[in-house]
């Protein structure tokens, strides 16, 4: 199976109503562990980087090892540019072959938001990539570095955004936040349920560690398509090598780190419904 585009990744996803993973990596130990995941499970992938964890890993070297590892892959994977926030970021992720990118204007006015996102789709579709915008505000930040209060997606700006933008995919803000939730995320599916019946894109659930698997049901039986894992991969991957510390040597701390990344992506792929459906359809892209 070759890198796809994010947007065959979601329309398969929307025609048959299940949710796909997009999991942040940040070595090459995790992106083993996330495709060894997908292959072992029959499930269609999303490899995501975000602009702001770049300084950790640098996009010259994390990006082709991301792009070279979906083209090797026994199931379909796309790359994506997660929270791009600069055109000279963007291209470069377009130039490296990532298959998709997110322009987050979200901290901009919604006409701002608009403007920069046509500006940024137009670049992307130069690559043939598919775009994700977002409208509200997810809260907290992608590195955790802010602690942005949320602001829930309003319908009739959803609606205007997709409308004028033409994005392929859409993160909404329903009470959703980045990071670890302080208590029990509270989510407003009143409120993805119109979101669902209105806006016929589909709709990105940001902040995806620490949600429910009931609560990740309910929201792909709602219209969300992709949804980003970051932090629980993170923190079971820590986990792992802190309980099993200390190590014989370099290379076995390096197994158990795949491992460790490779189990939290299978336990979200089977709450996401996505195990077993590349052999669903012979077809698949
Ligand atoms: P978490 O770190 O909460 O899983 O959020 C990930 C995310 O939304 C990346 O864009």
């Amino acid at each position: 199976m070759p890198l796809v585009k994010m947007k065959e990744i979601l329309d398969h996803a929307e025609k048959n109503q299940y949710g796909v993973g997009a999991f942040s990596v940040a070595n090459m130990e995790m992106v083993l562990g996330a495709v060894h995941a997908a292959e072992e499970l029959r499930s269609p992938l999303i490899l995501q980087i975000a602009e702001v964890r770049l300084k950790h890993s640098p996009l010259h070297i994390i990006g082709p090892s991301m792009v070279a590892a979906a083209k090797a892959a026994k199931v379909p994977v796309a790359v994506h540019f997660d929270h791009g926030l600069t055109e000279e970021k963007i291209r470069e992720a377009l130039e490296i072959g990532f298959s998709s990118i997110m322009y987050d204007g979200s901290h901009h006015s919604l006409e701002e938001n608009m403007k920069q996102t046509i500006k940024m789709a137009a670049i992307a579709r130069e690559y043939g990539a598919t775009v994700e915008a977002e409208i509200g505000q997810v809260a907290g930040s992608e590195d955790g570095s802010v602690d942005l209060e949320g602001m829930i997606t309003s319908v009739e700006e959803a609606k205007q955004f997709v409308a004028e933008t033409e994005v392929n995919a859409l993160a909404v803000a329903i009470g959703n936040a980045h990071g670890l939730y302080k208590g029990e995320p509270n989510l407003r599916f009143d409120r993805l349920e119109e979101l669902d019946r209105e806006v016929k894109t589909p709709l990105v659930l940001h902040g995806g560690s620490g949600i429910s698997e009931e609560d990740f049901r309910r929201c792909i039986r709602y219209g969300i398509r992709k949804i980003n894992v970051a932090t629980a991969t993170f923190n079971k991957v820590i986990q792992t090598v802190n309980e099993e510390a200390p190590f014989k040597d370099y290379f076995s701390y390096h197994e158990r780190m795949i491992e460790a990344a490779a189990e939290n992506v299978k336990r979200h792929i089977r709450m996401f419904q996505s195990e077993g459906r590349v052999e669903e359809v012979k077809n698949y892209v």
